[in-house]
Parts: structure tokens; C-alpha cells; sequence
């Protein structure tokens, strides 16, 4: 069976093929950083636009790469949403057109039941029940997955999400766009313990989180630490600002785990590529005998594999997905 993805929510245009629904044969993703780096955010006009120029010559391109013709598909996955719809349009207009000119069917996916498929990719799912941390530029929460399929979510952001905390410091500190990853890279030299940052919420006794307050506790940091004529350490600074965001996620993640009675636990979305927050986990989850799973880091950010690796399996039970259904950006995941 092959299954073709196409992710195009975000600034990331991707498409993947997957062989018996988890193998990837191809996986590719054209970046558009370049073009929002300037406005620091993405520019959901101009990421549409990039998303219709990219999409067709990267079509052809993991085709072609994974062996496979249009007559060979056997389902056509794409992400229907949460995202920016704009762009999320673009993705579905060409997996439609696919779907009917090849005969192959169309399967909708919420792209955050793909960041956490994305640790079934090449093994499979192991069995469930699992908690789910998800943790990208755009959401923040912890979900129960009693069993495939079903998800409840335990807790979420009420502001901002992990990512979008990650740029927002990564650019007060002139690391560059998207700063996550240059903040992580950054941070490794530098002592967690320099500054003592908010632990928003973290003996809240729920399952929420708060991040705003962190990114202005940063910022507050920062003119003070100027208007008194000192240097700013950027590699202190990243690393305790990281370790204030990773304490509160480890936490709550294990304390999901302990309430549900699940030993299983999953990360994914982009911010999972984060160096600590993968040592963390591991190190705490292990220490209180749950086993942590992520995905390799290029499998945390935005992809296409995921969204396939979800639509196949959904295939594979029945499922089929009209070809009138909308883009929605606020798609929840179904319970
Ligand atoms: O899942 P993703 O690719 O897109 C969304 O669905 O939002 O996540 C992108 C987010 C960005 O905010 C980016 O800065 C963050 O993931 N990110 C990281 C790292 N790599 C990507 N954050 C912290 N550490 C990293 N290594
Ligand atoms: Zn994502």
C-alpha cells in the first residue's frame, strides 16, 4: 500500500511517500524561513504563495524519488488543519485534484495527531495506551490516547505556546528566526542556573501551562541587566530561560502520565527537537519508570511523512474523507 502526504499548514511545504503505511520511501520539505525571517513571524500571505510555487515541482520530486507513479497511489493524505488556511488550502486543492484524477482516496488529517504518529514511523504503533506531549510554534498540550484514535485532552496553553516562547526570546537575544533551534544551540554553553526564572503554573495542580509571563520575565531581565550597563550572557541567559520552559514540561508530562496510569509517553512538534527537553524527559520519565519515545529531530518539525503515517492508518480501518470537506484552523482532535 502506498500512501502519498501532503503538509502544507505552516511555512513548510512537504510531501512524503510511505510504503505499507509507515516506511517512508520519500520525504521532502521545501523551507520558506528566508522569506518571514524579516517580519520575524510567519506571514500567513506570503507563506501561501510560497506553499503554490513549491508544491508542484515537489510533488514530482518525491515521486520520483520514491519509485512510485501517480497510478500507484493507493491514498492520498493531507493536513485539513489546525494551521493557517491559507496555506493549509493550498495542500488540500492539490491533494483533491490528485485524489480524483488518480482515483485514490482522500484522507484528512489533523496535523497534531501527525506530530505524535510521527514516533510510529518505520516500527509502527506500539500499543496504547499513551500520553502525548505536543509542543510546536503553535500548540502547547498533553493529550490521553486511551486508545488509537481516541484522544482526551488533559491540559493545554492558555497563552502562548512553547515555540512561539522559544522565537520570541530567540529574537530578543538577536539569534535569528525561527529560534529555536538557535536559542538550543546557544544554550548548550550556557550554565541553567544563571538566572532564576518563573515556573508559570507548574504546582498548579492541573495539566495547563502559561508562557507569556516567562518571555516578559526574559524581557524584563534583559532592560534591567542593559540599563545598568551590563552584558548579556546569551548562552546563560538561553539556557536558563530553556530550563525554566523544560522543568515545567517534564513535570507536567510525568504527572499526566502518573494520573492516567499510562507508561507510555510520546513527544513530538518541533520544540521536541529541543536538545534538554529530550535529555529531560528521558532522564525523569525513566527515572519514574515510563518509557519516553521521540522522534528523530528532523521528524519533530513540520513533515509530510506524519501526515501520511496518520492518513494510512486511517485508510487502512475504513476511514475516507469527502472531497468538499473545508480547511479548518482551528480543527480540534477528535475524541
Ligand atoms: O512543529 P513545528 O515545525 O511547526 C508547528 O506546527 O508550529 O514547530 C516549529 C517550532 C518553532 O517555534 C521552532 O522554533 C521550534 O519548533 N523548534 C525548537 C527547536 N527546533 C524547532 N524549539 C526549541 N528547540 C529546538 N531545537
Ligand atoms: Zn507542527
Amino acid at each position: 500500500m502506498i500512501t502519498l502526504g501532503i503538509e502544507t499548514s505552516c511555512d513548510e511545504t512537504a510531501v512524503a511517500v510511505l510504503e505499507e503505511g509507515f516506511q517512508i520511501r520519500s520525504n521532502l520539505i521545501a523551507r520558506q524561513e528566508h522569506l518571514h525571517e524579516r517580519f520575524g513571524g510567519v506571514v500567513p500571505e506570503v507563506a501561501a504563495r510560497a506553499h503554490v510555487e513549491a508544491l508542484n515541482p515537489l510533488l514530482a520530486d518525491a515521486l520520483e524519488r520514491s519509485g512510485c507513479g501517480f497510478d500507484d497511489l493507493d491514498g492520498v493524505a493531507v493536513t485539513t488543519g489546525p494551521g493557517l488556511v491559507g496555506a493549509l488550502l493550498v495542500g488540500m486543492a492539490a491533494a483533491k485534484a490528485l485524489a480524483l484524477a488518480t482515483r485514490a482516496p482522500l484522507i484528512g488529517v489533523n496535523h497534531l495527531e501527525g506530530h505524535y504518529w510521527a514516533n510510529f514511523l518505520e516500527h509502527g504503533p506500539p500499543d496504547p495506551p499513551y500520553v502525548a506531549l505536543i509542543v510546536s510554534g503553535g500548540h502547547t498540550m498533553l493529550v490521553h490516547v486511551p486508545e488509537l484514535f481516541r484522544h482526551v485532552v488533559l491540559g493545554q496553553t492558555l497563552d502562548d505556546a512553547a515555540g512561539e516562547a522559544f522565537d520570541k526570546v530567540a529574537r530578543l537575544l538577536g539569534l535569528g528566526f525561527p529560534g529555536g533551534p538557535a536559542l538550543d544551540a546557544a544554550a548548550r554553553t550556557g550554565d541553567p542556573h544563571a538566572v532564576r526564572f518563573p515556573r508559570a503554573m507548574e504546582g498548579s495542580g492541573d495539566l495547563d501551562f502559561s508562557l507569556s509571563g516567562l518571555k516578559t520575565a526574559v524581557l524584563r531581565y534583559v532592560r534591567a541587566e542593559q540599563a545598568a550597563g551590563r552584558a548579556i550572557d546569551v548562552p546563560d541567559l538561553a539556557a536558563s530561560f530553556q530550563e525554566a520552559i523544560v522543568d515545567v514540561q517534564v513535570s507536567k508530562t510525568i504527572a499526566a502520565a502518573e494520573r492516567t496510569g499510562v507508561r507510555t509517553v510520546l513527544l513530538g512538534g518541533g520544540v521536541v527537537a529541543n536538545t534538554r527537553l529530550r535529555e529531560r524527559l528521558t532522564i525523569d520519565g525513566e527515572a519514574k519508570g515510563l518509557r519516553v519515545l521521540y522522534p528523530p529531530p528532523e521528524l519533530c518539525t513540520d513533515n509530510a511523512a506524519m501526515i501520511a503515517c496518520v492518513g494510512a492508518a486511517r485508510l487502512a480501518r475504513g476511514e475516507r474523507t469527502s472531497l468538499d470537506i473545508p480547511a479548518d484552523p482551528n480543527l480540534q482532535l477528535a475524541t
